[in-house]
C-alpha cells in the first residue's frame, strides 16, 4: 500500500541520516518563515555578538561536558550567559533595588503586554529618542506596544562584536514624554539598551518606576516592514532574575 511504503521510506530516511550519517545535512537558518508572514526579530546568540561595554563580544557561553564523541549516550551542553545578553527583557528589579528585593523578576512580567498588536516605527536617523522626536512620531493613543527602529539597525550595531556607546536610545525627556503622553507599555529597541549611553540609568528609572512598562532590548528589526504587526515575546521563567534572554517574533496581520 502507498501509505505503508511512504512510512517505510520515511523511517529508512530517518534511520539513514541518524545512524549512517549524511554529509549533506544542512540545518535551516531562517529570519523569515511561512512566506514572509513570520519574522524572527531575535538575534542569534553566538560568541561574537556584542556585550555591554565589552570589546570582545559575549565570548564562549556554551560547553559540551557530555558528548557522544567521548562516550556519553547523548550530547548535553551547558550554558553560562549574563541575563541581559542579546535580545532580552528588563524587569523592574533591574534598576530598583527595592523592586528586586520584593521579587519583581522576569517571572512577574505580564505576558499580555509581551504579546499582541505592535507598531514598528522608524525613528528619524539623525537623533536620539528625545521628547521632540517622540512628538513627531505621533503614535496614537491606544497603541500599547511599539518597536523603535533607529540608526542602530542601519549601522548594524548588533552584528558588531565591539560595543559602541554612540548607539541611539531614549534620553530622559524622551522617556518621560512616552510615559506621560502615550499608552505604550511595551518598548522595544534595536540595541543593547533602551536608554542612550548618556542617560543610561536615568532613562531606565523613568520607564521602570511604575512597573507598568516592559523593556525589550536588542531586537533584530532589519528587513521588517514598518507598521502594525502582532508581536510575540516570551522570556525564560527565571525566578529571581531581573533580566532574561527572550525570543521575539512578529506575525503579519
Ligand atoms: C567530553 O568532550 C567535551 C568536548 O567535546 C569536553 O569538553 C569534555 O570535558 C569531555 N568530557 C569528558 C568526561 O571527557
Ligand atoms: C553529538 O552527537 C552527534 C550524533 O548525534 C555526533 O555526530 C557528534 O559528534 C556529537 N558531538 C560531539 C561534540 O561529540
Ligand atoms: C545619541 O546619543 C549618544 C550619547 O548618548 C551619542 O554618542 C550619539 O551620537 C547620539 N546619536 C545621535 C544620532 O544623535
Amino acid at each position: 500500500m502507498k501509505y505503508q511504503a511512504a512510512v517505510l521510506s520515511l523511517v529508512v530516511a530517518i534511520y539513514t541520516s541518524a545512524v549512517v550519517g549524511d554529509d549533506n545535512l544542512i540545518p535551516p537558518r531562517r529570519e523569515v518563515y511561512n512566506n514572509g508572514k513570520i519574522f524572527d526579530i531575535t538575534h542569534r546568540y553566538q560568541p561574537d555578538m556584542p556585550a555591554f561595554e565589552s570589546s570582545d563580544g559575549i565570548g564562549q557561553f556554551l560547553w559540551l561536558p557530555k558528548s557522544m564523541k567521548n562516550g556519553s549516550i547523548a550530547n548535553n551542553s551547558e550554558m553560562k550567559l549574563p541575563t541581559h545578553t542579546g535580545t532580552h527583557v528588563d524587569a523592574p528589579g533591574h534598576v530598583f533595588d527595592h523592586y528586586f528585593d520584593a521579587g519583581f523578576d522576569v517571572d512577574s512580567l505580564d505576558l499580555h503586554i509581551l504579546n499582541g498588536p505592535a507598531l514598528l516605527v522608524d525613528v528619524p536617523r539623525d537623533s536620539n529618542i528625545t521628547a521632540e522626536v517622540m512628538k513627531t512620531l505621533s503614535i496614537p493613543r491606544g497603541v500599547t506596544r511599539v518597536l523603535f527602529r533607529t540608526l542602530n539597525t542601519d549601522r548594524r550595531l548588533m552584528f558588531q562584536k565591539e560595543f559602541d556607546s554612540s548607539y541611539v536610545g531614549f534620553t530622559v525627556d524622551g522617556a518621560k514624554w512616552l510615559v506621560e503622553n502615550t499608552d505604550i507599555k511595551l518598548v522595544g529597541v534595536d540595541y543593547l539598551s533602551v536608554a542612550s549611553y548618556d542617560y543610561l540609568i536615568p532613562s531606565h528609572l523613568v520607564f521602570l518606576k511604575d512597573r507598568e512598562i516592559i523593556l525589550v532590548e536588542s531586537l533584530k528589526l532589519d528587513d521588517v516592514p514598518a507598521g502594525l504587526h502582532s508581536v510575540h515575546c516570551l522570556p525564560l521563567r527565571l525566578a529571581g532574575a531581573e533580566g532574561s534572554p527572550i525570543r521575539c517574533i512578529l506575525i503579519k496581520y
